[in-house]
């Protein structure tokens, strides 16, 4: 695994991201990965500390992946679901221990049992939710709740002022989220939200 991340390796991940950005746009959602500052305010998020895997949607080229296993005790808590072939193969060789499942963040559910993955404490999402369909989003939120217990989080960044997970869809999930931070050391700047089942504390 990359301990240090050299020059080369970023300007790679930048340029094979824009590239992949001209192509797919709506999918990739961001034309370079996110910076380490975000990354690790992401990561900060999660309660390590508790029991249960931490699920990334959207893997990319790896940033976030980075920060969530500086923090982790066991690689093997980290598990990034990632829809992009040559992404997966990249995340791979990248982060040994971690597991990387090629697939579609819509079929969350089916896919972590499948490998016979859980519990699930938190999901962090690296997807572009406001670029995807409506329904996809409400799909992926759903998805993502199921899978976790009652005390699940879901965490999730995006360039704008509102929050990404659309108020319809978090009253018909019964979420409650807030916005926990900003990143403005990222391209674009980002703020950071966290949800949870409505009747706790946040
Ligand atoms: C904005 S990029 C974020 C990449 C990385 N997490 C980061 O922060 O730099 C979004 C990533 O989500 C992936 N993606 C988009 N839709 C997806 C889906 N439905 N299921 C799984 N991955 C998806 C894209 O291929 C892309 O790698």
């Amino acid at each position: 695994m990359e301990a240090v991340r050299p020059f080369y390796v970023t300007a790679l991940d930048a340029v094979s991201f824009l590239s992949l950005w001209l192509r797919k746009p709506r999918s990739i959602g961001a034309v370079a990965p996110s910076s380490d500052r975000l990354a690790d305010a992401i990561a900060n998020q999660v309660a390590f500390d508790r029991p249960g895997v931490v699920v990334e949607l959207g893997g990319g080229t790896g940033s976030i992946t980075r920060a969530l296993l500086a923090r982790a005790t066991d690689p093997a808590d980290i598990v990034v679901i990632e829809r992009e072939p040559s992404l997966c193969a990249r995340l791979l060789d990248r982060f040994p221990g971690v597991r990387v499942i090629s697939g579609d963040a819509r079929d969350l559910r089916k896919l972590l049992a499948e490998a016979g993955i859980g519990p699930v404490k938190t999901v962090v999402s690296g997807l572009p939710l406001l670029s995807l369909s409506r329904v996809t989003c409400r799909r992926i939120i759903e998805e993502s709740f199921a899978v976790m217990g009652e005390e699940g989080v879901f965490v999730q960044f995006t360039y704008g002022l509102q929050s990404p997970v659309r108020s319809s869809h978090a009253r018909r999930e019964g979420i409650v989220g807030r916005r926990t931070g900003w990143v403005m050391r990222n391209l674009p700047p980002a703020a950071l939200w966290c949800y949870r089942r409505a009747r706790q504390d946040i």
